[in-house]
């Protein structure tokens, strides 16, 4: 089985993320079908396994094929909300597979609008790492709202989100870099990470060039703004 060409998957840039699409999604992250992504660890392995690094906005999937051997005990996952760029990645990992038995059992892509429906697919609590690379700028002013970092979203961001779990973000768009900076230092349940405190991450080197689009700004001669956020404890106790 061939990796796939990325010419036969071209789809337009931009997708409306507030319009209708149809998607199917779970009522509760429970009743979905966990094993049809990771089928070999999920059906074979560790049955209660579950997504713990989310890529949203994947794109062409770089980054969770970057992750996969360095991680190899975590699930990660990529949404995508382009159909066939959605495809594109699905057919890499099961030519992946394929090539390699054994290995990238541990990445997956979903299609869906990760604006939405986020609460339908993770517990409260359960990513670790998540990762806005590059996201899609929307300079006009009127589509702002369209931008999947925001106020709202980060609370939505901030449930799924373990104590202490990170988001990571870069862009070569410097007037999207502040308004994410902004949000997050803004929202009470995020703080930013020093550059001196993410010297120790190794995932931080695989952010500028393992993605398709960080490739294509590096290509451009294109600047790269990183700021990585951590979610703090939020004092809640049920009991
Ligand atoms: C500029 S691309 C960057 C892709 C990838 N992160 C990279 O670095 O190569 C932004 C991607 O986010 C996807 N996207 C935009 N809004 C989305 C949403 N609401 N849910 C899921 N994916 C979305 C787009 O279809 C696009 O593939």
């Amino acid at each position: 089985m061939a990796l796939p060409q990325k010419k036969y998957y071209r789809q337009r840039a931009h997708s409306n993320p507030i319009a209708d699409h149809c998607f199917e999604y779970p009522a509760h992250p429970d009743d979905y079908n966990w094993s049809t992504l990771f089928p070999k660890t999920i059906e074979q392995e560790q049955k209660n396994k579950q997504v713990e690094f989310l890529d949203v906005g994947c794109g062409y999937g770089g980054l969770l094929v970057t992750l996969s051997p360095l991680f190899p005990n975590n699930l990660m996952l990529g949404l995508e909300i382009r159909v066939k760029v959605s495809d594109y990645v699905n057919d890499r990992i099961q030519a992946l597979r394929y090539q390699h038995p054994d290995q990238f059992q541990n990445i997956a892509v979903l299609r869906t609008n990760a604006m939405k429906y986020l609460p339908n697919f993770f517990h409260k609590g359960q990513l670790k790492k998540m990762f806005f690379l590059y996201p899609d700028p929307h300079f006009k002013k009127a589509k702002h709202k369209w931008r999947i970092i925001n106020k709202w979203l980060l609370s939505e961001y901030a449930y799924v989100l373990a104590e202490e779990g990170v988001i990571y973000t870069i862009t070569d768009v410097k007037d999207l870099h502040e308004w994410m900076v902004k949000h997050f230092v803004e929202h009470p349940l995020f703080e930013r990470i020093s550059d001196e405190e993410l010297k120790s991450d190794i995932i931080v080197d695989k952010l500028y060039e393992s993605t398709e689009e960080g490739q294509k700004v590096t290509r451009n001669n294109g600047d790269k703004y990183l700021a990585v956020f951590k979610r703090i404890p939020d004092g809640y106790n049920p009991n």
